[in-house]
């Protein structure tokens, strides 16, 4: 090769290492730029949140009853103001349990003459005015149901969509507390573009008004549904078996990153008390809920309480890990014998080990799998024996369980 073709060389490779420095820094400054404006949109997000839904409501999750998993549509006034009574002397309002929800079937099947809903008047007659005086009269809450469709799932009434300003205020002056919002009948688009609309019309409504979405979890609504309302359905309707629980949960918990107070993860209401499943059964779906943070709504009849109902829907240290003002969801930390742990306020921990199999387990857990450091000790109160074990726990926990039955503790650090 002659000195100037070498020299031609030199230059090319010279203009094309100039090149792709250019390049390299364009691709950094595009991804800093990228980095800028993914946090541009993280504020914005933080904006619209507080923008879309300042209501203030669900700072821990609600508790409550509903009416749907044990009456279905079969529902009159009488029932709901019974269950709000019930709430009252049975000493579970004083628990926490404070929304007296009314789900599906309260309706007329068509609007009145000026497009407003209207309560059916063989079951309601006396309105839903005077329903939510009498439950406000006992110191609870009352919630009431839509679809974000032209009929509410039952198809027995009207749902919300094109009517959502005209409903909120409808709502609002009959001074309800809490909206489930379901998925029935839509026009096809998208709950991320439909729910919304409602919680425009909410906020504008001029009542604070816990918004609850319900669309099943079908477009993954802990990814947006914070924005939009104060708790959202992760999954399909629940029934009162154990296998229903568990794969609530389960899907529930994959989701588990997105709860804090104000929106929660709702793996749909509690069966308890409905009879399909053994004591043990619903203690284990009692904790999971608690301990996952989920809405409290029982989904019992709540007029005829047994007391092993009310041993579980009752117990207070449960219920107080639900409600810890920390808000984490718990997530599994291990899967072979389950078990599941949140981290609590006061740097404590909640602990669910849950023994889903048809034979008994013995497990032996590390305290290091829940963060806690090594050489800790802390203190272990069972909070379905209601006792703390004698000897603070140092590095590990141990546990026998029957087939389908759990063990949940509350540890804490011996300072
Ligand atoms: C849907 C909801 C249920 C209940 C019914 C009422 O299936 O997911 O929780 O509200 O509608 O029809």
């Amino acid at each position: 090769m002659g000195t100037r073709t070498e020299g031609l060389l030199g230059k090319l490779i010279c203009v094309l290492l100039s090149c792709l420095m250019v390049m390299a820094a364009a691709s950094s400054r595009a991804t800093i730029m990228g980095k800028v404006s993914n946090t541009k949109f993280h504020h914005h997000s933080e904006r619209l949140r507080r923008n879309l839904l300042a209501n203030g409501l669900g700072k821990s999750p609600p508790m409550g009853w509903n009416s749907w998993n044990h009456f279905w549509c079969d529902i009159n006034e009488d029932i709901v103001k019974a269950a709000a009574d019930a709430l009252v002397s049975s000493g579970l309002s004083k628990l926490g349990y404070e929304y007296v929800n009314i789900d599906d079937c309260w309706g007329e099947q068509v609007r009145d003459e000026n497009g407003n809903l209207q309560a059916k008047n063989a079951t309601f007659p006396s309105g839903i005015k005077a329903l939510a005086d009498y439950v406000h009269s006992k110191g609870l809450k009352l919630g009431i149901y839509s679809s974000a469709g032209y009929y509410t799932c039952s198809k027995q009434m009207p749902g919300s969509l094109g009517y959502e300003e005209q409903d909120a205020k409808t709502f609002a002056l009959w001074g309800v507390d809490y909206l489930k919002y379901d998925n029935c009948y839509t026009d096809g688009s998208k709950p991320m573009d439909r729910y919304p609309i409602m919680t425009r019309a909410l906020m504008k409504a001029g009542r604070p008004i816990y918004y609850s979405l319900c669309e099943w979890g079908d477009m993954h609504p802990a990814l947006w549904g914070f924005q939009v309302g104060n708790s959202w359905r992760t999954t399909g309707d629940i029934t009162d078996t154990f296998e229903s629980v568990m794969s609530r949960a389960d899907a529930n918990e994959v989701y588990a990153d997105y709860a804090r107070p104000g929106g929660w993860n709702d793996p749909d209401m509690l069966e308890v008390g409905n009879g399909g499943m053994t004591k043990d059964e619903y203690i284990i779906h009692f904790s999971l809920w608690a301990i996952s943070k989920a809405p409290l709504l029982l989904g019992c009849d709540v007029r005829n309480l047994t007391k092993d109902t009310m041993d579980i829907i009752g117990n207070k240290e449960v219920i107080a890990i639900n409600q810890d003002p920390l808000g984490v969801q718990a997530k599994k930390v291990r899967t072979d014998v389950e078990i599941w742990t949140a981290p609590l306020s006061g740097y404590r921990f909640a602990v669910l080990i849950v023994n889903r199999d048809q034979w008994p387990a013995n497990v032996t857990t590390h305290l290091e799998d829940f963060g806690i450091p090594p050489k800790t000790s802390v203190t272990a109160r069972d909070l379905w024996e209601h006792k703390t074990l004698e000897t603070p726990l140092v590095g590990n926990l141990s546990a026998n369980l029957d087939p389908h039955t759990c063990k949940m503790y509350l540890l804490q650090p011996i300072s």
